[in-house]
């Protein structure tokens, strides 16, 4: 399993480039299932959750192929329904192919993808936006199957979700009738692959808000999209500038994507701005001071950005709070940064209470999922001394090369590959 080695201290300065969403492309991938004809998605990361959709749709009898960045699918050859186990377990988002799979072909079996380190994180909400379209749905030995053709009708969905709102919207395109998504989710990542799917033929109203109207088609036909940018990762340099005292360039970054993150970094000290097409940061030459955010919906501040913030909050001036509003269990870094010296309170399960602490010492932590894992480098980067991130994997599912990138801005970071598993 490999391991991250950070001697903190050095200050970021340079330029990063930032690739397509990954929580884009995925759905992007499933999403390609819906038309025999070619799919190219540009800017594409090389991820190990890229890796793993890949080989969902494999199984399917999609041909898949990549040259540098750009991902070419075509799925004029399915002879599978079926997402196995070992996938979905692997990948929650797996799981996205019920929708595509159901309204090309109607009929699925895909395996439900049980719980995760975040929480429970059921997909009853999938499940009735695919009853509410009129498909028949059993769970047996752990798999979903449907079947049926999917007709229009009024999604409600009560907890807003993104899964959940790509799962339904795919499934509706191709169905007989008008289907109107209720309380949709409308995070960027779902609003391109609305946008995507209208390239494809389909006829989508009210992109953007949480409203969607879908007049189902007979066909969509194949499509060559370029992903939006990961807000996700350029967040997390942003706070990487910041934690460093350092300034970075954030190339193929946008600031109307990340402006609640942008509004909070700005609070505690960090400028922010667009050039073009990057995003320049810069480190006020002030201690960094303490503010309090709360997990909400697109635009409210991203679950995704969670972790990473509060590695900046544990070095900032005065006391932060952090509210997590979406995932029941999402503090699992808080008992690692307290390792590098951090000061943090949990009150309850949902709120985390930070005083700032004037330095961070290097530790051996242990990353449990992909937000945690960056945050954990964050703090490592600016920690005294020699930090060593284990269980790396969680961090390849959703960064491209990351310690590539910040050791060309100066970064003293290093992957150490071991053969063993611990
Ligand atoms: C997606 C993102 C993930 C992000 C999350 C919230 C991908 C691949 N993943 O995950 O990075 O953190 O959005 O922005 O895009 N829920 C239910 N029943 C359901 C579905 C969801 O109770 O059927 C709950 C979840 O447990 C969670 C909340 O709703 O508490 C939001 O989850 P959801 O928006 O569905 O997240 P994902 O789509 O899984």
């Amino acid at each position: 399993m490999d391991k991250i080695r950070i001697i903190g201290g050095n200050t970021l300065s340079g330029r990063i480039r930032v690739k397509g969403a990954k929580n884009a492309v995925l759905p992007l991938m499933a999403a390609s299932l819906l038309t025999e004809e070619e799919v190219i998605l540009h800017d594409v990361p090389n991820l190990s959750d890229i890796r793993t959709m890949t080989k969902v749709l494999e199984h399917l009898g999609a041909q898949v192929s990549f040259e540098g960045d750009t991902l070419r699918i075509k799925a004029n050859n399915i002879n599978c329904f079926e997402a196995p186990y070992e996938l979905v377990s692997k990948m929650r988002a797996s799981f996205w192919v019920l929708g595509p799979l159901v309204a090309r072909f109607h009929q699925a079996r895909v395996s439900l993808p049980g719980g995760c380190a975040i929480g429970t994180r059921p997909v009853d909400r999938h499940l009735y936006a695919m009853e509410q379209l009129g498909i028949k749905i059993d769970i047996e030995g752990g798999y979903v199957l449907a079947s049926g053709k999917p007709q229009g009708n009024k999604i409600y969905f009560q907890i807003k979700t993104v899964g959940g709102t790509m799962n339904a919207l795919m499934a509706s395109v191709l169905a007989n009738g008008t289907t109107e998504i209720i309380n949709a989710a409308a995070e960027p990542e779902v609003t391109d692959l609305a946008k995507c799917l209208v390239k494809m033929g389909a006829n989508i109203d009210g992109i953007g808000t949480s409203h969607l109207i879908i007049n189902g088609v007979e066909k969509l036909h194949g499509v060559s999209h370029t992903v939006i940018p990961d807000r996700i990762e350029a967040a997390t340099y942003a706070i990487a500038a910041g934690i460093t005292g350092g300034q970075l360039y954030i190339e193929n970054a946008r600031l109307d994507l990340i402006e609640n993150i942008a509004f909070s970094l700005n609070l505690m000290g960090l400028n922010i701005s667009q050039k073009n097409d990057c995003l320049f940061v810069k480190a006020s030459s002030n201690r960094l001071k303490a503010t309090d955010i709360a997990t909400e919906e697109f635009p409210g501040f991203p679950t995704d950005v969670q972790a990473q913030i509060m590695a900046l909050m544990c070095l900032a001036e005065g006391t932060s709070t952090v509210t997590e509003n979406i995932f029941e269990n999402r503090f699992m870094h808080v008992q690692e940064l307290v390792r590098m010296g951090a000061d943090i309170r949990l009150q309850g399960s949902r709120t985390a209470i930070i005083k700032g602490v004037d330095q961070l010492s290097g530790a051996q932590v242990m990353a449990s999922d992909l937000r945690a894992s960056a945050a954990l480098v964050l703090a490592g980067l600016a920690a005294k001394g020699e930090t060593i991130v284990n269980r790396i994997y969680h961090l390849d599912r959703g960064y491209d090369h990351m310690e590539e990138k910040l050791r060309s801005c100066g970064a003293n970071i290093e992957r150490i590959k071991e053969k063993i598993d611990e």
